[in-house]
């Protein structure tokens, strides 16, 4: 099989390495072997985050491996004092075997991996991608559903600085007979160069505003959270609230449909935490688990001997 080097979009993923990083998520969450013995993580992180580093360092540490990191590395690194992510990077790849970055800008990740003698996972640059999220994504759908060909897909929300659905349409690109629904405020369409990417892909896609006719015809609904930090306080104003799910609309979706998330979620989803346990249509904390799995499985291809 394939070797990755470094993970910094999804486009890198072939069908083949995909379907071997599933296979080995599946198996390695039976299994208690420590394939990565000896090796350490680091995580550098300068965006806020909790399921992406925290499930980073427990997959490092189910594996046997040990993590360095640094969580606000904004204030806490000597980016601080000026250095640059080339710089950053040559430093910290001379204490770990493999980096995880999270960055604030698009291309920083790719700017790390261009000069890294050591593995580079973009835990999400700014509005770029955030590629292991789209895989989880994907290993969510494939699970849930049991197939990913032929799947209708509503993508909601804030799709212009959405990194998780840029990642994730782009690892749809590489599947059959998809339909992708976007509903989005106005002022936060999918941009230009995904659809261009669908439409060379044969990705069939349309635009949408009405969310509760939507909701009915899909399998999986994407809900995503307006990223107020990507934004100017007006532009946030114009788009908050105008797309939910609510116990109401919930109703609305098939009984074998799925509701996803890459969380955190805010007002998007207004749903009553009992029911956000007790749906199984609710698919976003078996999500948030699957993500440890995943992210397992991309250490060990990446590391393990
Ligand atoms: N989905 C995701 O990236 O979550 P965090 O920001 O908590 O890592």
């Amino acid at each position: 099989m394939e070797k990755l080097k470094h993970l910094v979009e999804t486009q890198q993923l072939s069908s083949e390495v995909i379907f071997e990083l599933f296979h080995e998520a599946d198996e390695l969450q039976k299994s208690d072997k420590k394939p990565l013995k000896g090796k350490i993580l680091a995580t550098i992180f300068y965006e806020p985050s909790t399921r992406t580093r925290l499930s980073f360092e427990s997959a490092m540490m189910r594996l046997g491996g040990r993590v360095l990191t640094t969580e606000n590395a904004k204030e806490f690194s000597s980016a601080v004092k000026g250095e640059s992510i080339e710089d950053t990077t040559r430093t910290v790849a001379s204490y770990a075997d493999a980096i995880v970055m999270r960055h604030f800008e698009e291309g920083a990740a790719a700017r790390a991996a261009a000069i890294s003698p050591v593995p580079i996972i973009n835990a999400g640059d700014g509005g770029g991608q955030h590629p292991t999220q789209a895989l989880l994504d994907l290993y969510t759908i494939y699970k849930e559903c049991k197939k990913v060909d032929g799947l209708k897909i509503a993508m909601i929300g804030d799709l212009t600085y959405g990194r998780t659905v840029r990642s994730l349409c782009y690892l749809l690109g590489k599947f059959n007979d998809i339909q992708i629904i976007f509903v989005s405020p106005e002022n936060l369409k999918m941009r230009e160069d995904i659809k261009e990417y669908l439409k060379t892909h044969a990705i069939r896609f349309e635009e949408e505003t009405d969310l509760n006719k939507v909701l009915p015809e899909v399998d999986i609904v994407y809900m995503t959270r307006i990223q107020k930090e990507r934004m100017l306080p007006k532009e946030y104003e114009n788009a908050k609230g105008k797309y939910v799910i609510t116990k109401e609309n919930l109703s609305l979706i098939k009984p074998d449909s799925r509701v996803l998330h890459p969380l955190p979620h805010v007002e998007e989803v207004d749903l009553p935490v009992e029911l956000e346990q007790s749906d199984p249509r609710i698919a976003y904390f078996r999500q948030v688990r699957n993500g440890l799995y995943v992210r397992m499985a991309l250490l060990n291809h990446l590391l393990a001997a």
